[in-house]
């Protein structure tokens, strides 16, 4: 048997080629050393906090009532509903429930959703740096070429030269992020509407990741991709709500698009996935209506953090590039005699018993923002405190 090579094949790594460039994300890296030196996590983007009470009330309710069999393939009435309801009361946006919203397991399976559900083997997506971890592979798995956009620190401006280059004859789609995960750019509406006049132009998609939607400071503002005439029928907005009621475990995300969008993405989420959770499902249904108070609380929270988070490490002597949305801090570790990210981020750990994220993995080209790296503050008050005082002490020595 050894000598047969085709058994020898069928045992060796079975990983797609798509998928073998990626490896191991460096956030389960960067937890697994967390929890083995016993560091306070400021790595991967998960609260420490439970999110409200009631909502994990309703879920648990629902559980025992039932129905716990496949809810419909889109998601349950309700939350479909709920979440139209949501699109206009906050951005004055009309979407019908039955064929523009679709319930995935999380904003990533949206985005794998969409991603797969439109793309054909040798389109190209153009990907806005530094992107989300999963936006490359899932579309190198869709078979997509790849064009990227560099935004580059400490502004993280878009590069309107680059951007209308990176457009072509094959280009399926452009992704983009906003608030951006890890730099916290909000995009404006100007940028929107020349990102729509492209995607017009070029006769492709948008597809825009907002989980971090209810999380902008400052005088900033969100603005959905759906607000964009131009984008209106032509863009995906993916969206979760893992942020923004602190349950990232319930994976609860969801597509929004006109029905001819929204049809690519159920035909490919009915075979993803078919169908979330019943009961969570309902939970999150009441959690979206939830009054203007929660949400304005929750925005004060992560204000408040983000002060906290940002003047502390200036006092450590980072250099500080302050966030205009979402709950991540990038750092610059020269002030402090430090230059690469992966070194620094993999000594923090055991050395600090802090941990923290290499900010470089968020571009293709590692030697890019290697001097930055990424913490973040959806903690516990406590939680930042214990990270601040740790660094205080390690940087002491
Ligand atoms: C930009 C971005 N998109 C998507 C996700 C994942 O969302 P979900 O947990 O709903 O799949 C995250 C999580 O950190 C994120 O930062």
């Amino acid at each position: 048997m050894k000598n047969n090579p085709n058994i020898q094949k069928q045992t060796q790594d079975p990983t797609v080629s798509a998928l073998r460039p990626f490896g191991t994300s460096i956030f389960t890296e960067m937890t697994a050393l967390a929890v083995e030196f016993g560091a306070v996590n400021l790595s991967q983007g998960f609260p420490d906090f439970e999110g409200p009470l009631e909502v994990r009330q309703k879920a648990a309710e629902a559980i025992i009532r039932g129905p716990n069999q496949y809810p419909p393939s889109m998601g349950i009435p309700a939350l479909r509903q709920a979440i139209a309801r949501k699109m206009m009361r906050f951005y004055g946006i009309e979407v019908y429930p039955e064929t523009e919203v679709t319930v995935t397991a999380g904003a990533t399976e949206g985005l794998t959703a969409t991603l797969l559900g439109i793309l054909e083997p040798g389109d190209e997506v153009i990907l806005i740096e530094p992107a989300y971890d999963s936006y490359a592979p899932i579309a190198s798995l869709a078979g997509a070429g790849i064009r990227f956009v560099r935004l580059a620190p400490p502004d993280f401006n878009l590069p309107l030269h680059d951007l209308e280059a990176a457009f072509g004859p094959r280009t399926k789609a452009i992704m983009i992020n906003t608030p951006q995960n890890p730099c916290g750019k909000v995009f404006t509406e100007e940028e929107l509407t020349i990102i729509g006049d492209l995607c017009v132009k070029h006769d492709c998609y948008a597809i825009s990741d907002e989980v971090y939607e209810h999380l902008v400071y400052g005088g900033n503002t969100h603005v959905t991709l759906l607000s964009i005439p131009s984008l209106r029928q032509r863009g995906f907005l993916v969206s979760s709500t893992a942020k923004t009621f602190s349950m990232t475990g319930w994976k609860q995300g969801y597509v929004i698009a006109a029905p001819p969008l929204s049809k690519a993405v159920r035909m490919s989420h009915q075979f993803i996935t078919f169908s979330g959770q019943p009961a969570l499902q309902e939970a999150m249904a009441m959690a979206i209506d939830s009054p203007d108070s929660y949400y304005g609380e929750l925005l004060g929270s992560y204000t408040r953090k983000r002060a906290y988070l940002c003047e502390g490490l200036k006092e450590l002597g980072f250099h500080v590039l302050e966030p205009d949305g979402a709950y991540y801090v990038l750092a610059d570790i020269r002030p402090l005699g430090f230059e690469d990210d992966y070194g620094f981020c993999r000594m923090l750990p055991k050395e600090a018993g802090v941990a923290a994220i290499p900010s470089s993995c968020f571009w293709k080209e590692r030697s890019c923002a290697r001097e930055l790296v990424r913490f973040c503050f959806c903690k516990k008050d406590e939680t930042l405190e214990e990270g601040v005082r740790r660094l205080r002490k390690w940087l002491a020595k």
